[in-house]
């Protein structure tokens, strides 16, 4: 039985204190807690009764010391909720028709009345926007008559030399000349399969696969394969390969770090497997790594292009989470693409806006970045942790939830009758958004599956979570 707060230790009163600031939210995982010497300052207690009191805290695995750094709190454990099943998609190619439910979806996004939990828009205020504007300001006030000219692919240089840069953390040796910069990341990919696809052709893709791509392989004519994926290391190989054998496929897409929505990482040695395999046919692999960046283990995992001999992988990657989306500015190293990637980025846009390269260029060269990523790390993944556990205790059995390593969308499946369509409709009456499942499947793979957004994460977001869960909890119940 607990004991009255009186009764309770001058320790154990500290310990319940930073307990409940953890709790709140107050303190979030990463987050280093006062010193022991602030600590028994600011609440006038001897330094011994803050050490006991941190190393229960250390003992329930809610903080850790670091050496020389002082006391951080800890991840909390992985919400106790079932991962997703790896998806079972058909064997057969199908067309892609979402283009309807697409457009209301995105409608109600733009809803400033209705609470947003559903589209993967990174959080303005973990954005460096005012950053951003003081420097495209400076830029502004200094930029010649030339900065207005066309300007042509491959882009910037000043930008593709800090994209090279970057690239050796992810494992790549890149030369500023391999990278080609685009508008946003969409156009990345829309140019890699113009590149390497026609009318009619098969893609591989994985399953979940973000219907942003979806939609670009519908608007080419394209017919994707849906290839089962595991909601921890990704897409199968056993399953691609199968496919391969079986299909003229003219290009596998797939999202290996932090896929959006199933949040899956391949592993690096996987990765290596996947490029080795996809070499063996000669396929080109589009690999999206836009949440590369935002990861909350100690390393950034490496990308596929990594382990790239013959120029067949085409990484595309964005600003657009982690700096600003409405900047559009984008990337992709085309290996041996290049030549008609430069070509279709000169036919269609010509190049992304100069200014914006620009600013992008100095944020990074002054280290702005790195600041930036670290800080964002660190917030997503108490977000995503939150967001987590809010579902674990909100929704109805039978729901299952992934765990995610990195990025900022979680995939929650719902039991088995409750078509996330329903749920949408409900929710939109009580002012709330998600992103059903329909949207990620060109068959309709996941109608009980809805992808939800933790980049941000205050009382009336945990509010609505909660709300939602008890709709679901109703639909459960009506069968
Ligand atoms: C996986 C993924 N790829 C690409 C994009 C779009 O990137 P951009 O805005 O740079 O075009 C998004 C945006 O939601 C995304 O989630």
């Amino acid at each position: 039985m607990p004991r009255k707060t009186s009764r309770l230790f001058r320790y154990e009163k500290i310990a319940n204190r930073i307990k409940q600031l953890i709790e709140k939210g107050t303190y979030r995982p990463g987050d280093r807690i006062p010193s022991v010497r602030q600590m028994s300052e600011q609440q006038v207690v001897s330094i011994s009764s803050v050490l006991q009191a941190y190393l229960q805290l250390e003992s329930e695995g809610l903080i850790e010391a670091k050496p020389q750094s002082g006391y951080f709190v800890c991840a909390p454990a992985a919400s106790p909720l079932p991962e997703p099943e790896i998806s079972s998609p058909g064997l057969d190619p199908s067309h892609v028709n979402l283009h309807d439910l697409m457009m209301m979806v995105m409608r109600d996004t733009l809803n400033p009345k209705l609470i947003q939990l559903g589209a993967a828009m990174p959080n303005l205020e973990l954005l460096p926007t005012e950053r951003m504007n003081r420097i495209m300001a400076g830029l502004a006030r200094k930029a010649s008559k030339g900065t207005h000219q066309y300007q042509l692919p491959p882009g910037l240089e000043k930008l593709r030399v800090q994209i090279a840069k970057r690239a050796v953390n992810s494992g790549c040796q890149l030369s500023p000349s391999d990278v080609v910069i685009t508008s946003g990341g969409t156009e990345a990919i829309d140019i890699c399969l113009h590149a390497v696809c026609k009318p009619g052709d098969i893609v591989a893709i994985e399953s979940p696969m973000y219907f942003g791509t979806l939609q670009i392989i519908e608007v080419h004519g394209l017919r994707a394969l849906e290839i089962p994926t595991n909601p921890r290391d990704g897409i199968s190989l056993e399953a691609l390969q199968f496919a391969i054998e079986h299909n003229p496929i003219k290009a596998v897409l797939t999202i290996s770090n932090f896929s959006n929505p199933l949040g899956s990482c391949i592993p690096d040695e996987k990765k290596k497997e996947l490029v080795e395999l996809l070499t063996k046919y000669d396929i080109p692999l589009i690999d999206n790594d836009v949440s590369g960046e935002i990861y909350f283990t100690e390393k950034r995992p490496l990308v596929t292009k990594a382990f790239d001999t013959k120029g067949l992988v085409m990484l595309c990657s964005s600003f657009s989470k982690d700096i600003s989306p409405s900047l559009r500015v984008g990337w992709v190293t085309p290996g041996r693409y290049q030549n008609a990637v430069e070509w279709l980025k000169f036919t269609l846009s010509a190049s992304a806006p100069t200014l914006a390269q620009m600013a992008i260029a100095e944020f990074m060269e002054s280290g702005g970045y790195d600041h930036q990523l670290r800080r964002l790390r660190r917030e997503y993944a108490g977000n995503v942790s939150m967001l987590s556990q809010v579902v674990t205790r909100g929704f109805p059995a039978g729901t299952r939830v992934t765990r995610p390593l990195g990025g900022f969308v979680l995939w929650v499946q719902l039991p088995e009758n409750v078509d996330s369509l329903d749920l949408y409709s409900m929710a939109l009456k009580g002012g709330i958004t998600i992103t059903p499942g329909h949207l990620f499947s060109p068959t309709n793979q996941f109608h009980n599956f809805i992808r939800l957004n933790a980049a941000a994460w205050n009382l009336p977001i945990e509010r609505a979570v909660e709300r939602l869960g008890r709709m679901v909890s109703e639909l459960v119940e009506r069968g």
